[in-house]
């Protein structure tokens, strides 16, 4: 996958995509992420990139020609790449964008070439969301000074899931929200941490009721922490029985 963050601050990317599973993800090829400097677009010597909104009201707003030509020259960069070719996808970070869910992620890991334009300010100019075809997106019900944080939860999130970037062992496939319930929680050694012991079930080697254990559990978090989750949802005939039983001793 290609992946191109249009910024008004490249500084931010620098050390963040050189971590984690984006390394490991550039590392094995399967990732190419440039940063391209939306401030190289302008055309006077100031380097203006934003300007007073029309009708007056608070903030600057991004102005529409350097983002313009900033994606034109990422549109050359696709489609000089053999591998990548066609069109990359265009998203927009803004607070009223659609909301950003792990069903999303997985269909945008799919892509060859994806770009993610950062908002500043109080916003862009509105023109170039047609423009340039882009999706506008959300990484939750609050505010961001800009959209820098937003595009790296993106890239981690895709990171992940393009093929070949996780092994086996640690695939994305029994991750929370791929089935939509929260994860059980999790330990490792020592058994006794300041008087707080390991489950017992956890240690009793007995396959079948830990995994029972694993599966209450990740339901009780859900249904304590995201009843939203569970709304509406048909449920197998164990989950449903564990269910009831943990809204019986939880007495709710
Ligand atoms: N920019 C500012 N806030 C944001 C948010 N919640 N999601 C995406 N981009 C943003």
């Amino acid at each position: 996958m290609r992946f191109w963050i249009l910024t008004l601050n490249p500084g931010f990317f620098r050390g963040a995509t050189d971590e984690g599973m984006i390394r490991i993800a550039r590392q094995k090829g399967l990732l190419d992420v440039s940063v391209v400097a939306i401030r190289d677009f302008t055309d006077d010597r100031y380097g203006t990139t934003d300007d007073y909104p029309y009708g007056g009201g608070a903030g600057m707003v991004m102005k529409a020609e350097p983002i313009l030509r900033a994606n034109e020259s990422v549109r050359r960069d696709a489609e000089a790449g053999t591998a990548a070719g066609g069109r990359p996808r265009v998203l927009v970070t803004t607070p009223q964008g659609r909301p950003f869910t792990q069903a999303w992620a997985r269909e945008l890991a799919q892509e060859r070439g994806i770009v993610v334009l950062c908002g500043r300010y109080k916003g862009i100019d509105e023109r170039v969301i047609p423009l340039l075809g882009a999706e506008e997106i959300s990484i939750g019900d609050y505010v961001l000074s800009g959209g820098e944080p937003a595009a790296m939860v993106i890239l981690d999130a895709l990171a992940r899931l393009i093929p070949g970037v996780l092994g086996d062992a640690e695939s994305a496939e029994a991750d929370s929200f791929s089935e939509p319930l929260l994860d059980a929680p999790v330990y490792t050694r020592p058994e006794d941490v300041s008087g707080q012991r390991v489950p017992e079930v956890l240690l009793s080697g007995d396959h079948e009721r830990i995994r029972v254990w694993k599966r209450r559990e990740a339901l009780r978090r859900t249904w304590r922490r995201r009843p939203d989750l569970l709304l509406g949802r048909a449920l197998c005939k164990e989950d449903q029985k564990l269910l009831d039983e943990i809204k019986k001793e939880e007495g709710r």
